[in-house]
């Protein structure tokens, strides 16, 4: 038994790690590195560092989710990320820095209202695409002239992207398609045996990934909405718009401007249903329909609120957060999806969340996890 199963063995069954080596042809060993991030052990670090130098793969925690890193600037390294998430190629990769004037040699230019949100929102949850310099290399960019560059604000990540010296590629630590993760054992889950380093750092404070903004047109446009909402971003420089293709619905023929959002992601092996609608039309509607299923024969999930939780029984009902608190929401959002696999449940019935603030994000991410299937609580799909 080699060292990976060896540590394997501390946080799963051997049940578990059969099923990982039946879904994975070629493992490599992966180190398991745990570090805590309020008493950050330098020679722990170094070790995952050094990997990153050496043109190898590291999964770290930022404070919005788990990231797979590798060198931004070898191409060798960053065909690894791809490899490892089975991510399709023209999905452009986030570079990742540790310091602002990091991002000179990364850029064509940076326009000057930008500097006023770096200054507001770096390092944190917000990722500036600017026009790229030639430095960047296209399969970080996925053949476009812009590149995507965020500053996260977790100590272990930034530390370990300053003691790399180079900027680090970094997309969510999951399989492609699959929830993101928000703590090292989804990490363990999806990539064990596929990259080179694990580090295992707690759970991720915000828990969606940042918003991502185009700041090269004339009005800043949001991409992907995510831990800074709208209005936070207006609150610092006025108009901003969002990418009309992701907000589903009637627009859902549109391209989005990142190639990301195109994919069906987020999603839980269960099928998902969003109902959305007045509160109490909602729980009745979700009640309803899960009679309805459990006739069928199927195992149902109700993802419901705090508010609402115990107005259902006779299913696996979880809570993902507060109505009233939407960061308890954005917090447990992909952990409960993730949860719901783990009980194994065959359909996820779950409430809609008003688009206001951080709503805009999460509504976004449980819309991709349903594939837009939405159901109206007052009739009508
Ligand atoms: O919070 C986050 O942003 C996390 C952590 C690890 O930092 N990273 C993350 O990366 O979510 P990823 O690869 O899962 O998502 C990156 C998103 C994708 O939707 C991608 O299409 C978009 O950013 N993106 C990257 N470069 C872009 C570009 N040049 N233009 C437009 N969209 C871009
Ligand atoms: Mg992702």
């Amino acid at each position: 038994m080699d060292s990976k199963y060896r540590l394997t063995k501390r946080c799963f069954s051997e049940q578990r790690i059969a099923t990982i080596k039946v879904e994975v042809n070629t493992l490599i060993h992966t180190e398991i590195i745990e570090i805590d991030p309020s008493a950050i052990d330098m020679d722990k670090l170094a070790v995952a560092s050094d990997i990153l130098k050496n043109g190898g793969t590291v999964a770290f925690p930022t404070e919005t989710v788990y990231g797979l890193g590798a060198n931004a600037l070898e191409e060798t390294s960053i065909k690894k990320i791809f490899e490892a998430k089975g991510r399709p190629s023209d999905n452009p990769l986030i570079v990742h820095i540790a310091a602002v004037e990091d991002i000179k040699p990364l850029v064509a230019d940076i326009p000057n209202h930008v500097d006023v949100l770096m200054e507001r929102f770096w390092p944190g949850p917000l990722t500036l695409v600017f026009r790229k310099s030639s430095l960047v290399p296209p399969m970080i960019t996925g053949g476009l002239d812009t590149v995507a560059i965020r500053m996260p604000a977790h100590p272990i990540a930034r530390t370990l992207i300053a003691m790399a010296g180079v900027p680090v590629a970094a997309p969510s630590a999951n399989l492609s398609g699959k929830p993101s993760p928000t703590q090292a054992s989804h990490v363990v889950e999806d990539l064990l045996g596929r990259v080179d380093a694990i580090i295992s750092g707690g759970s991720c404070k915000v828990g969606l990934e940042s918003t991502v903004l185009d700041i090269t047109g004339e009005v800043p446009m949001i991409l992907r909405p995510g831990g800074v909402t709208k209005e936070e971003l207006e609150s610092v420089i006025g108009k901003v718009v969002i990418d009309r293709a992701i907000e589903g619905g009637d627009e859902k023929h549109l391209v989005p401007k990142s190639p990301g959002m195109k994919y069906t992601h987020y999603a839980p092996k269960a099928e998902v249903v969003v109902v959305e609608g007045e509160q109490q039309s909602v729980v009745s509607r979700i009640q309803q329909m899960q009679r309805e299923k459990q006739k069928t024969g199927m195992k149902v999930g109700i993802m419901a609120t705090d508010e609402t939780k115990d107005k259902y029984d006779n299913a696996q009902i979880l809570s993902v957060g507060s109505r009233e608190r939407l960061e308890t929401i954005t917090n447990n959002l992909f952990r409960v999806l993730r949860a719901f696999d783990e009980i194994g449940v065959d359909i996820i019935l779950a409430e809609a969340i008003e688009r206001k603030g951080l709503g805009d994000a999460i509504m976004n991410r449980l819309l991709k996890a349903a594939g837009n299937h939405v159901v109206k609580a007052d009739g009508g799909e």
